[in-house]
Order: structure tokens, then C-alpha cells, then sequence
């Protein structure tokens, strides 16, 4: 059987070669040029106790089946790296990417979770200067409207999935899409009945935190989500 280092190792290498396949946007690029700095070998991947919340188990093996034939090789090394990850929610009390307190909505707060492939901190790959994570959002979940410093892609693995970004109407994503939200952009995600899974990263100031950035519809928002 392979080893968590050698699943992880696959996994990163899967996503390299499809960002390779699909530098458009200059973040592609500059996660690219991090990503070929860093030591991607099984002996310099950090051991981590798998661990997944329990009631997401069972999504983000959809997302995985829901993954498209053109990303079919991340597919194949998602699947076989699932039992090893880590994944951690933030539950907005502090300890994740938002400070304690913030109104990231309980839609969101009880919908999320982050395995982080690549940063500082807990992640199974250390890096200063790239965070790379997958990101999973459960079906009829709203990411609120936010902001941060870093430069951030969205590699959407699944969809379809909405975004909003600045004061721009809601635009459907498929899987196999990319987002670039530059520094201080305000962006948010809707998902819809498909459960989210996106590999995104953070480039530049990696270790801001996220601000919230109030809208008045998103109790309209989250209730059509949750009645859809
Ligand atoms: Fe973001």
C-alpha cells in the first residue's frame, strides 16, 4: 500500500500538470512558479493524522464522482489520496481564516472545510511564500461576499457553482473552471445542488486573514439556496 506521502505527492503533482495545461490568468503562473521551487518528494511531505468531519464524508465523494472527464487524472489522485487527508472546518471561532466573531453565516460555518496541501502552519508541504489548499463546500452552501490581501485562484474542480465578484451579477462556473480574485477584490460562492470542490491557492500576503464584506441579501440568498 502507498504511503500518505507518496498519495500526496500525486496529488499536488495531478494538479501541477493541469495548471500547467491552463496558465490564462497570471495567478495560474505565479502558483506555477512557487509550486516548481518547492521540494516535491514523498521525504519532505509532513505527516498529518488523516481526519475529515464526519457528516462530509459522504459529499465530497460526490464531488469527487462529479469531477469532469477533462480533469480525470486529479480525479483518479483525489480518490486515492482521500483516506489520507486532513481537513479542517472553519468554524469562525478564530483558529481558521477569519477572526473570532466574524458573520461568516452558519451556511457557511457549518459547510465548509480546507485540506491544506502546501503553506505555512499545518500543511502537509511547507512553503512561505504559496498556500495552497482544496476547499470543499457542501451542496446549498453561500460563502459570503469577502475580501483579503493575498492573490487568490480558484481551480474549480466541480460545478456548477456561482460567484459574485465586486458588484457584478452571480456567474455560473463549471467544473474545470478557473477564478482569479486579485488582492482586495471582493468575491462569494454559491453552491448549488453539486457539492463544491476547488483546489485554490494564495499568493503574496499568504498569512491575512479574511474580512468579511457585508451585502443585505444574504439571508434572501441563503434561503433560496437552502429551499432549492
Ligand atoms: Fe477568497
Amino acid at each position: 500500500m502507498e504511503s500518505q506521502a507518496d498519495q500526496v505527492v500525486q496529488l499536488v503533482s495531478a494538479i501541477r500538470c493541469a495548471l500547467e495545461k491552463r496558465t490564462g490568468l497570471e495567478v495560474v503562473q505565479q502558483t506555477l512558479d512557487r509550486l516548481s521551487v518547492l521540494d516535491l518528494e514523498a521525504r519532505s511531505v509532513h505527516s498529518l493524522t488523516p481526519q475529515i468531519p464526519a457528516q462530509f464524508d459522504k459529499g465530497l465523494t460526490q464531488a469527487i464522482d462529479h469531477i469532469p472527464v477533462s480533469l480525470e487524472l486529479v480525479g483518479q489522485a483525489l480518490d486515492g489520496a482521500k483516506p489520507y487527508l486532513f481537513w479542517e472546518p472553519d468554524n469562525g471561532d478564530g483558529t481558521g481564516y477569519y477572526e473570532e466573531g466574524s458573520d461568516v453565516g452558519r451556511s457557511f460555518r457549518d459547510g465548509n472545510m480546507v485540506c491544506p496541501l502546501i503553506g505555512p502552519g499545518a500543511s502537509f508541504v511547507p512553503s512561505d511564500d504559496l498556500f495552497l489548499c482544496l476547499f470543499f463546500l457542501q451542496s446549498q452552501t453561500l460563502y459570503r461576499d469577502h475580501i483579503h490581501e493575498a492573490s487568490e485562484m480558484y481551480f474549480n474542480l466541480t460545478g456548477p457553482c456561482g460567484f459574485r465578484l465586486g458588484n457584478d451579477d452571480w456567474v455560473d462556473y463549471p467544473g474545470d473552471s478557473l477564478v482569479w480574485n486579485r488582492p482586495w477584490d471582493v468575491h462569494a460562492t454559491r453552491v448549488y445542488q453539486a457539492p463544491f470542490l476547488s483546489v485554490v491557492s494564495w499568493v503574496g500576503n499568504i498569512n491575512g486573514l479574511c474580512r468579511v464584506v457585508p451585502r443585505d441579501d444574504w439571508q434572501a440568498l441563503e434561503s433560496q439556496l437552502a429551499t432549492h
